[in-house]
């Protein structure tokens, strides 16, 4: 049987080399006259991103990690050839170092549900031949040739799908409300701006399957009543914007997109708009000003872009990972898709688990699944063998999940339930070494850096919330500082215009009302327990010193002394806690306090 080699080329295993990777065996394969017995191609993200550049063989299922364009010569010669495993690429189990082939063994892979991300990874995402080998396109045809619009909507609706943008609004009603909203023109928009620090699901999807959103979008448009569509995509993805361009224009050649679709009289045309990579610019209605050449800033609600929205037009706007999830609903039903998933939160969820955290990447699991799932079965632990902290969820307009809620089935309730939420799907694992105080001010200098300006609460509240923790950091703050944090926090949630704004205290009010006490020691006792801190910190050089006279030489600050083979010592007075010297002693003598 002839095998398969796939390549991821994802953003994360391209800039390791995949390409290089695909172009030697696809020499090999001509050098070692293999043409018959096997081809290569790239693929869409895996999610395994940590152990990338990612290989695999069919009709095997075998699963390479970590495989440069060095070892493409021993993959051919031993796996192609020989039909032997390269046992050294396997991937290996931590802590009994066991080979594991397949990537259905792959403790990582065990509790995902791939839907979303169903073809990531599978197909070549540049070929529509191949997304339609995959049963692609069979839900548009069987939407224009056997449901009504009210049909489809009744699916959607049934299944249970909610916005995977954040929000979590319920998907269907979306449709309904845009689809009943009388007017001559109406506009579909994919949101692909995915500003979220640490998120990449959007991108992938569009980098592994762009076809499904495009396949999603038609239905879409069929169902409302549009004959136009945008994907707002942010300029930062060019390999995003590379696979989506080429999938649009296959589709048009092939008469999935343009006039009379699939011998129908239904016409809908797609198109891209760039988007800078202003955070901002994702919430909806900044999003339809910067589509329309105006600037990115939000508009209050309502009107909602379901009644007026891209040139006054109703507009329907659903993210990447709702539309992903669209056709294999229509295709499979939504008593398959709302079987999966906790009675509120229907499906699954891709998250991109990033920190503290052994396997880094991205994970599509079954709402309701708990965190100590994705962080200990999936994510394989916290690294370096230490101690959990808390879980960042929603990123900037989310919160810290702590040890004791570990076991939280997770959806869009019970996140909120736990002062956090699910926003886009991002998840920050933290361990021992972070300093709460200092994750609140990365947040807030996050969205600060973001923010508009249009509202005085949101531009000039959370500018005053940020010095406030910067005070606390600084060792400076009182008591009273700590009240009048949770008291801005609570103003600037009620009065800035756009969810931007109100949900920036977010990580502010959760890291204190959990870590309290770490606040307190801040204040009170000019302490950070995590020693993050830098103003609250002191370097000392220990007796370990064997007097190398390296971080004297290496000291900015010149406040170092000591004789060769003598023990060092600091003069704190000067110190400027730049911390080269502790990183760069040999022995490490140098401690901090
Ligand atoms: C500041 C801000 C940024 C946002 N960024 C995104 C984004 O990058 N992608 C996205 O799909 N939704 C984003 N949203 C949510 C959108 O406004 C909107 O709710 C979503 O695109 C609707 O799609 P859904 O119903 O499929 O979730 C953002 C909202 C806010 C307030
Ligand atoms: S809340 Fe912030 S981002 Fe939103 S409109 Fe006001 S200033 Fe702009
Ligand atoms: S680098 Fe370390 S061992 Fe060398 S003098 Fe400084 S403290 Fe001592
Ligand atoms: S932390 Fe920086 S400034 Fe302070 S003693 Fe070390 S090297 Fe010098």
């Amino acid at each position: 049987m002839k095998k398969e080699i796939l390549i991821c080329g994802g953003t994360g295993c391209t800039s390791s080399k995949s390409l290089e990777l695909l172009d030697e065996m696809k020499k090999l394969i001509v050098e070692y006259g293999l043409e018959e017995k096997c081809s290569a191609h790239i693929t869409g993200c895996l999610g395994f991103c940590e152990k990338g550049p990612i290989v695999k063989i069919f009709p095997k299922d075998t699963f390479y990690t970590k495989v440069q364009p060095e070892d493409a010569r021993e993959i051919i010669e031993t796996d192609i050839i020989k039909d032997e495993l390269v046992n050294r690429l396997l991937y290996k189990l931590p802590g009994t170092e066991e080979e594991i082939p397949s990537q259905d063994d792959i403790p990582f892979y065990k509790k995902q549900l791939r839907i979303a991300l169903r073809n990531c990874g599978i197909i070549n995402p540049e070929v529509i031949e191949e997304y339609i080998g995959y049963g692609g396109y069979l839900a548009l045809g069987k939407c224009l040739e056997e449901y009504s619009r009210e049909e489809v909507i009744d699916i959607i609706k049934d299944s249970g799908l909610r916005g995977r943008g954040g929000g979590g609004f319920p998907t269907g009603l979306k449709w309904e409300f845009t689809k009943n909203s009388e007017s001559d023109e109406k506009y579909v928009i994919c949101n692909a701006d995915e500003g979220d620090p640490g998120a990449f699901m959007d991108r992938s999807i569009l980098e592994g399957d762009p076809h499904s959103v495009i396949e999603a979008m038609a239905i879409a448009a069929y169902v409302i009543g549009a004959k136009q569509g945008y994907v707002y995509i942010r300029a930062e993805y060019p390999l995003a914007i590379e696979r989506l361009g080429k999938a649009i224009e296959q589709a048009r050649e092939i008469g999935i997109l343009g006039d009379n679709i699939l011998g129908t009289d239904f016409s809908f045309n797609l198109g891209m708009k760039f988007g800078a990579g202003a955070f901002v610019c994702g919430e909806e209605t900044a999003l339809i000003n910067s589509v329309e050449g105006q600037r990115g800033e939000p508009n209050p609600k309502p009107p909602f872009p379901s009644t007026s929205g891209l040139y006054g037009k109703p507009t329907l706007i659903n993210n990447v990972e709702t539309y992903a999830n669209i056709p294999v609903i229509i295709s499979k039903g939504a008593e398959w898709f709302n079987s999966v998933g906790t009675e509120k939160s229907k499906g699954t969820k891709v998250f991109a688990l990033a920190g503290k955290v052994n396997n880094i990447g991205l994970v599509e699991v079954p709402m309701g699944t708990t965190l100590r799932e994705i962080l200990y079965d999936i994510g394989g632990g916290i690294q370096k063998g230490r101690e959990f902290k808390a879980v960042q969820t929603g990123g900037p307009s989310g919160g810290c999940i702590t040890a004791e809620d570990l076991d939280t089935p997770i959806d869009y309730d019970s996140l909120v339930a736990k002062g956090s939420m699910m926003g886009s799907g991002g998840m920050i694992v933290m361990d021992e070494d972070n300093c709460m105080v200092d994750i609140a001010k990365f947040y807030l200098e996050f969205t600060l850096d973001e923010s508009c300006g249009k509202c005085t609460p949101c531009r000039i509240g959370n500018k005053r919330l940020y010095e406030i923790l910067c005070k606390i950091s600084d060792g400076k703050a009182t008591e009273e500082d700590l009240d009048n944090l949770e008291d801005l926090s609570n103003i600037i949630k009620d009065t800035s215009l756009c969810a931007l704004g109100q949900s920036a205290p977010n990580p502010v009010l959760s890291t204190i009302k959990s870590f309290r006490k770490e606040y307190e020691e801040h204040v009170l006792n000019h302490k950070c327990p995590a020693k993050i801190c830098t103003s609250l910190l002191e370097y000392k050089i220990t007796d370990d010193c064997i007097g190398c006279t390296k971080c004297a030489k290496i000291c900015p600050a010149k406040c170092i002394t000591g004789a060769v083979r003598e023990v060092h010592v600091i003069d704190n007075t000067k110190c400027i806690k730049c911390g080269a010297c502790f990183n760069g002693c040999p022995v490490h003598a140098i401690v901090k306090e």
